[in-house]
């Protein structure tokens, strides 16, 4: 008997409808491969949104989370143990900086990140109480807390939740000087994704981020590159700040940091700036817990061999260059680096959630996001056989409605 059918039921009905998922229910998975109840294979070209930049159940992610398992799973920072040092030793070398701030979700990091920002622009530059202003660009994505939706531009996220947080200006993205032109005396940092994600995997045009930072420097404000997305090997760099060759003051990590088995983010940053935290100031009792910081430094060192970078480089530019050759065939634009791509379905053949249920008719998992986008982002451990096939599904649902 097919189970799909009843499961997506089930789901539906003792759930909030915050998500509209596509109809399947999958039920295992390891590398870039889902399977689902019903024994139907998929290949994963979401990767839980970047969260599974090294595929499912990667074997050394898998092996240090059931060793941490086996010993030590929680604390709280009341104590410390014998995972955390490591962790942010590691971390912070990967970053090229002082100090790390564990969390467990990216909203978390973010907020970590406007309170740090305010206490910074407080003490150290010496903004006057309660007047400092953080600018951030339209089009943002940096997670669901109210503050955090009190300056999205996207009325789904925002409309019905206020009161909104006051103190964050909004100027268009890729606009260096619309973003000069908003700070002031009372600019504390300036919070953008290198690349917005959730927007459609949007590139801001070469030199805005070498800008951001010539601008944030000559201003005495915070760079906050909010990475959750874009960092940790996604665009063919350990960060899309590196692309660019740009270092923020403060990375803020998600997502992929958890290794896909477990929640955890971190915000990295110079002494100069975490150093404005004293205890009870800030913290989290799941915040860099063992199993956290365990699968998290073997994270770090995937990411320390470049293995995962070059794949992304090099099978990103292959995925590309096949997609582009899509574009007048059933595609109207194709953005992004790496293995990472947003690209716009021609609105008249059909909707980005309507090609994305084609194509996961055809063994090929995507999400749509703002109407006729759909964004690609396999694990890092794809192969360009899978790469292809996935191009090649993606062209027969252009043909079939053409
Ligand atoms: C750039 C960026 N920042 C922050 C977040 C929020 O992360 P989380 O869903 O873990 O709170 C996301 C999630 O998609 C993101 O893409």
């Amino acid at each position: 008997m097919v189970r799909t059918p009843a499961a997506v039921r089930d789901a539906e009905r003792w759930t909030a409808h915050n998500y509209h998922p596509l109809p399947v229910v999958i039920s295992s998975a390891e590398g870039a491969w889902l399977t689902d109840v019903d024994g139907r294979r998929y290949l994963d070209c979401l990767a839980g949104y970047s969260a599974l930049n090294f595929g499912h159940r990667h074997p050394q992610l898998i092996a240090a989370a059931h060793a941490q398992l086996d010993r030590l799973t929680l604390t709280s920072r009341a104590f410390i143990h014998d995972q955390f040092a490591d962790f942010c030793r590691e971390l912070a070398e990967l970053c090229g900086k002082d100090l790390v701030l564990p969390m467990n979700t990216g909203a978390e990091a973010v907020e970590t990140a406007i309170k740090v920002a305010r206490k910074w622009g407080y003490q150290v530059k010496g903004v006057p109480a309660g007047q400092a202003t953080i600018v951030v660009a339209e089009g943002n994505f940096h997670g669901r807390t109210t503050t955090i939706v009190s300056f999205s531009t996207d009325t789904d996220a925002r409309d019905d939740f206020g009161p909104y947080t006051p103190g964050f200006r909004i100027v268009p993205y890729g606009d260096l000087a619309a973003l000069e032109a908003a700070i002031d005396d009372t600019t504390v940092a300036v919070l953008i994704e290198p690349i917005q994600g959730e927007q459609g995997v949007v590139v801001p045009p070469e030199g805005y981020l070498p800008g951001v930072r010539r601008v944030c420097t000559e201003r005495n404000v915070l760079f906050v590159a909010d990475e959750i997305q874009s960092g940790l090997g996604r665009t063919g760099s350990t960060f899309a700040c590196d692309d660019e060759g740009v270092t923020p003051d403060m990375y803020l990590l998600g997502k992929a940091l958890g290794g896909g088995i477990v929640p955890v983010s971190a915000v990295v940053a110079d002494a100069e700036v975490l150093g404005v935290l004293r205890p009870g100031q800030h913290g989290s009792t799941f915040g860099g817990n063992p199993l956290a910081c365990a699968v998290a430094t073997e994270v770090v060192r995937l990411l320390a061999t470049g293995e995962f970078q070059r794949r992304s480089a090099e099978l990103g530019a292959r995925l590309h260059e096949s997609l582009r050759a899509l574009v007048g065939q059933g595609l109207v634009a194709v953005r992004g680096r790496g293995l990472w791509a947003g690209i716009d379905i021609d609105p008249a053949l059909m909707s980005g959630r309507e090609a994305c249920e084609r194509l996961a008719e055809r063994g090929v998992l995507a999400k749509d996001t703002h109407g006729s986008t759909i964004r690609l982002a396999p694990p890092l451990v794809v192969t360009a056989e899978e790469l292809d096939h996935a191009v090649e599904q993606l062209a027969a649902v252009l043909a079939g409605a053409r």
